[in-house]
């Protein structure tokens, strides 16, 4: 398998080298595109200014172009107050209690090690719980307000294109993700700067060499990381936690309040940062087998070896509050920093934007069988912790929104 793909990657690195006129000079265009955007943030960074567009709930509307604009450009958002932080501290107590009623680390233990996916990257596993269904995690996923910002996020991009409509922006189905909750003090469980929804795939899967064709044809200006065409096609490989639903964004909410030097969230905030790293592989230094560092079935790696101009981009996410969202897109560069320096814990809920296709359709359908039976969802380890869990959300306690969104109801 692995010798199959290796002849896959010195194939396709040959196909794509030929797309362009010159396969040096065009990633020495986009070098120069990326240099001009980490100044950018260099100078916004000493000068303290924000830099990740941000947002309150209450202002998000259709008419707000200029943040529009700059969330294309940077491919994140924070959107605040989506939750109030009462519910949400309420909802952080209910999660403590779900987990320590259950005995969940006793249960971890004996599971422990079935998660590799971050295996090969520098930082070890953070403290992320392989846990699903609990109250806290559905109030938030399933919420009118969460299905409104991600009904925001999917309008963003072009969803429909000459060919065929790609999703439906308006209708909303739901992936089902994990917790992090991390201890103050804890040092040992960052992770390295990385990009989800494929690695090598990226560069050897048909669907993904069209989504990025300008970018190896040498029409990189045309590129439009917003164009969803194909997004839905991709094919991952098999491995436990790759995503096998197309993510318009990737997101958390915050739990408990959490800054910078807390362990949260950084980012690349470069929304077509994807063309350097692409175009970096091909250049001759790398091994024809290699794609600087990018390994079959884990995450892709963005490391000081061969991405250092981009890493002087990456920036931790100012301070938020309970119930305040972040969100970046499938191609955004983003770690988790190393060090919990903070004194409180720094909890999230990942809660992602799958909008409504038939690639979301076809794991939501499978998704649901699990959520049915308490089990883990199918792109995670299957631990299934959750089964007898006492307080854990069943059918009869989901919204009409939360059924349709797990397509146990149709939207119409
Ligand atoms: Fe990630």
């Amino acid at each position: 398998m692995r010798d199959h793909f290796n002849d896959q990657i010195k194939l396709s690195k040959k196909i794509l080298r030929k797309k362009s006129h010159n396969y040096i000079n065009n990633f020495k265009k986009i070098e120069k595109f990326i240099k001009n955007e980490i100044q950018e943030l260099e100078k916004l960074k000493n000068l303290s200014k924000p830099i990740i567009p941000d947002i309150n709930f209450s202002d998000l509307n259709n008419k707000n172009n200029k943040i529009k604009e700059s969330v294309m450009n940077r491919g994140c958002i924070i959107i605040r107050d989506v939750f109030e932080d009462k519910k949400i501290i309420s909802l952080n107590k209910e999660l403590e209690s779900y987990i320590e009623d259950n005995k969940y680390y006793d249960d971890q233990k004996k599971k422990a090690g079935l998660d590799k996916y971050f295996s090969d990257l520098k930082s070890s596993k953070p403290q992320i719980y392989g846990l699903y269904w609990s109250k806290t995690q559905i109030e938030i996923r399933h919420a009118e307000e969460m299905a409104y910002v991600k009904k925001w996020l999917n309008n963003l991009w072009n969803f429909k294109n000459s060919e065929y409509e790609v999703f439906d922006p308006n209708k909303d189905l739901s992936y089902a993700d994990r917790v992090r909750r991390r201890e103050p003090g804890d040092n040992t469980l960052g992770l390295s700067p990385h990009c989800d929804a494929g690695s090598v795939e990226r560069w050897t899967d048909t669907s993904y060499q069209k989504i990025y064709k300008d970018i190896f044809s040498g029409n990189f200006e045309n590129y439009n990381p917003f164009d969803a065409k194909y997004r839905d096609k991709t094919i991952e490989f098999e491995s436990p936690a790759v995503a096998h639903v197309f993510r318009t964004f990737q997101g958390w909410t915050a739990l408990t309040e959490q800054g910078p030097n807390d362990g949260t969230l950084q980012l690349i905030p470069i929304a077509k940062a994807m063309a350097y790293v692409l175009t970096r592989a091909l250049l001759d230094d790398i091994p024809e087998y290699e794609l600087c560092g990018s390994k079959l079935g884990r995450a892709l790696s963005v490391n000081k070896e061969y991405h250092s101009l981009l890493l002087r981009g990456l920036i931790s996410i100012p301070k938020m509050k309970p119930g305040d969202t972040v969100w970046w897109h499938p191609d955004v560069i983003h770690a988790v920093e190393d060090k919990h320096s903070g004194k409180n814990y720094s909890n999230v809920v990942y809660v992602g934007a799958t909008p409504y296709c038939k690639k979301n359709l076809d794991y939501t359908i499978k998704q649901s069988k699990k959520f049915l039976e308490g089990k883990s969802p199918p792109d995670f380890s299957a631990e299934d912790y959750e089964i007898n869990y006492k307080g854990r959300v069943r059918l009869e306690d989901l919204s009409l929104l939360a059924k349709k969104q797990l397509a146990l109801e149709e939207w119409n």
